[in-house]
């Protein structure tokens, strides 16, 4: 097992990479064909880091609340809010991983290259059902199964990406309906191409 990354010193030039801001950018399409976004649905992205993927999601929901273990990441997020001066975002410190779960009831919750970070997925997704509403939305973007060359710091690192398989069996045992696999993104790193999968389903 690997020790925990230290995300808060990460969050300090997290958008500069390029190729993160252009990843977000592809999930956040691949989310828009896959899922029926409205605007009268409030939102959760967790583990939403500075907020790439939230922040492109906010316009299409009522609310969408960032839910993070970095206080630095956070930090970024709460920035780049108070500078656009967007009204429906929030956001909650929470570590998943110690079971931390957030308040009240969403119709979409999101995650983009957060999975790969939590030990034990199932009983993540389990949880998180609870607060999804009849009939709401999981989409889930992850990188598909990878030999272990794609992270150049593998701290924190407790999976090397899932396959379309895996995805589906853990959103099935965990009781979500109507599961579909796509592939949102391929990232080029090293002279190699990392795919994206996006897992979308149904909670009823
Ligand atoms: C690879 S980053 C992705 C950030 C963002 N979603 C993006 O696409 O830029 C993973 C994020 O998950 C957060 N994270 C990792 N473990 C977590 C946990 N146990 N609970 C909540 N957030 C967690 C990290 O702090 C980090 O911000």
């Amino acid at each position: 097992m690997t020790e925990k990354r230290n995300f808060d010193l990460a969050a300090l030039v997290w958008d500069e990479e390029p190729r993160r801001v252009q990843l977000a950018m592809d999930i956040v399409l691949a989310i828009k064909s896959s899922v029926p976004l409205s605007t009268e649905w409030d939102g959760l992205d967790i583990g939403c880091g500075t907020g790439l993927v939230t922040l492109q999601l906010a316009p299409f929901l009522r609310n969408i609340t960032g839910l993070d273990s970095s206080c630095g990441m956070l930090d970024k997020l709460a920035e780049k809010v108070k500078i656009s001066g967007i009204k429906n975002v929030r956001s909650v410190l929470r570590d998943l991983a110690a079971g931390e779960m957030p308040e009240g009831k969403y119709h979409l919750i999101t995650s983009a290259m957060t999975l790969h970070h939590i030990t034990e997925i199932e009983p993540l997704l389990s949880s998180l059902r609870a607060f999804l509403s009849h009939g709401g939305w999981i989409a889930l973007a992850d990188l598909a199964t990878e030999d272990g060359s794609f992270h150049d710091d593998p701290s924190g690192v407790f999976h090397h990406g899932f396959s379309a398989t895996e995805l589906t069996a853990m959103l099935e045992n965990c009781g979500y309906s109507h599961v579909s696999v796509t592939t949102a993104a391929i990232i080029g790193k090293n002279e190699k191409a990392y795919p994206v999968l996006l897992a979308t389903a149904q909670a009823f």
